[in-house]
């Protein structure tokens, strides 16, 4: 029922204060965990959903993120040469060719929303998705990857209703996420419901629910024209989930819980759980890990 999503807006811009001094002068999004930067577990975490687009919205001295998916001829002839191959073919084919990556700036930091509505005149009013760049979700380890993802997306196929991807929180950390209200609806994993009201960054008392939204959205490109007029909202920023609000009014909007884990990249405790939770994954660093843990050693 919703037209297909071809492109994804993948905001670039911040600054990464909470990772300071490592992101003083390296994007945060080029951090590495375990052995990609953490953009590119975004980027194809898109891909994964068939976006065919991908639009960073960034700012001067970003550039080396659009450089990690660019040619980089001197290092590949090298390698080439070398005959390193594996290393090779995780330098160039990182994403497919058929992907196309665009570019714009945000000029100034203005927030999501304002982020977002740099990209509108390549939306070309199309739904598109939207992926904050320093979240990493992963699915547990029995199901195909990007799993949730996948799940929004077909979600919004089949509606055409907005989508928004949620996870479960402790109450003491509702304060640090926009937070949905369900009414009396209960959310369970993959499962779609209808949003009744969200608010940035309640106080655990003024929460409405425990379901916090992870920085995964579908959005229908009327949510632009929103955005184009809402004033100014909290810290002097235009903020998407004031837009949100208001989209629930005209066009509605569903969430859908996912029980994948999910990781803030963008601060020192987040990054560093990510780190591990991928590391776990490869066997041999899982067998490093376990004697690291179990004896306090790292031999
Ligand atoms: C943003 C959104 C918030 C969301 C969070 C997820 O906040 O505004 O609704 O819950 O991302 O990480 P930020 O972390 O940029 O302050």
């Amino acid at each position: 029922m919703g037209i297909k999503i071809k492109k994804a807006v993948i905001p670039v811009a911040g600054l990464g204060t909470r990772m300071l001094p490592a992101t003083k002068a390296i994007p945060k999004e080029l951090l590495p965990v375990y052995d990609s930067p953490v953009i590119e577990y975004v980027v194809k975490e898109a891909i994964a959903g068939g976006i065919e687009e991908i639009i960073f919205v960034t700012r001067s001295g970003k550039e080396a993120i659009e450089n990690h998916f660019d040619v980089n001829y001197e290092l590949e002839h090298r390698l080439e040469k070398k005959g390193k191959k594996n290393i090779l073919g995780s330098v160039k084919n990182i994403i497919p060719e058929s992907v196309r990556i665009t570019s714009i700036r945000q000029p100034d930091a203005l927030g999501l929303g304002h982020a977002v509505l740099c990209a509108r005149h390549l939306l070309n009013d199309e739904p598109f998705a939207v992926l904050l760049p320093d979240v990493i979700v992963l699915d547990k380890l029995d199901r195909k990857s990007n799993f949730s993802f996948n799940c929004l997306i077909d979600a919004w196929d089949k509606t055409g209703v907005g989508q928004i991807m949620v996870e479960r929180v402790k109450p003491s950390e509702v304060e640090n996420y926009g937070v949905i209200d369900l009414g009396s609806q209960r959310s369970q994993p993959f499962i779609n419901n209808s949003i009744l009201d969200l608010i940035e960054k309640p106080s655990q008392r003024d929460a409405p629910s425990d379901l916090a939204i992870v920085g995964r959205y579908i959005l229908p490109a009327s949510v632009l024209d929103v955005l184009e007029r809402i004033p100014v909202g909290v810290g002097g920023e235009i903020q998407l989930t004031d837009a949100l609000q208001s989209l629930i009014d005209t066009d509605g909007l569903n969430s859908l819980e996912t029980d994948a884990s999910i990781f803030d990249c963008g601060n020192k405790i987040g990054f560093i759980g990510a780190n591990l939770a991928v590391s776990m994954r490869d066997p041999a660093a899982k067998k490093y890990l376990r004697l690291l843990f179990e004896n306090g050693a790292s031999k």
